[in-house]
């Protein structure tokens, strides 16, 4: 079963940005199903390479919207993408001698993508889209 379902609410009627969003939880569950299997080290630093390339090029995309709508809380959405993108990074540090904690991976994995969607993507949208 995959570590983050897409349901509707996850749908804000932008396309590309929806169809980003996609992408994300895709690679989300990929990298669990990867520290599911077993498959440490490598293939899990790889996929978590995979993860900060989708998301990077995701949240470029989103700012660009966010700047061409003047957007006004754009520079916390902004840091809030950097921390992201630093907790990858941090995380691929980590995961170098394995992963020790498959359902703490799982958490942060969860709130990686949903908290900042329900945080910042979501008020985001609700403008972008009215
Ligand atoms: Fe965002
Ligand atoms: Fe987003």
């Amino acid at each position: 079963m995959a570590l983050i379902e897409w349901t509707p609410e996850f749908s804000l009627g932008v396309d590309e940005l929806d169809e980003e969003h996609r992408d994300l939880i895709e690679a989300v569950n990929q990298l669990y199903q990867q520290v599911r299997s077993g498959r440490y080290q490598t293939t899990v630093i790889d996929a978590l390479e995979a993860l900060h390339a989708s998301a990077a090029a995701h949240f470029a995309h989103e700012e660009e919207m966010m700047q061409s709508h003047h957007y006004a809380d754009y520079d916390a959405h902004h840091a809030d993408h950097r921390r992201l993108l630093t907790e990858v990074t941090d995380m691929m540090y980590q995961c170098q001698d394995g992963v020790d904690d498959d359902e703490a991976m799982a958490n942060w994995l969860r709130d990686w993508f949903c908290g900042h969607f329900k945080t910042h993507d979501a008020p985001l949208h609700r403008v972008i889209v009215a």
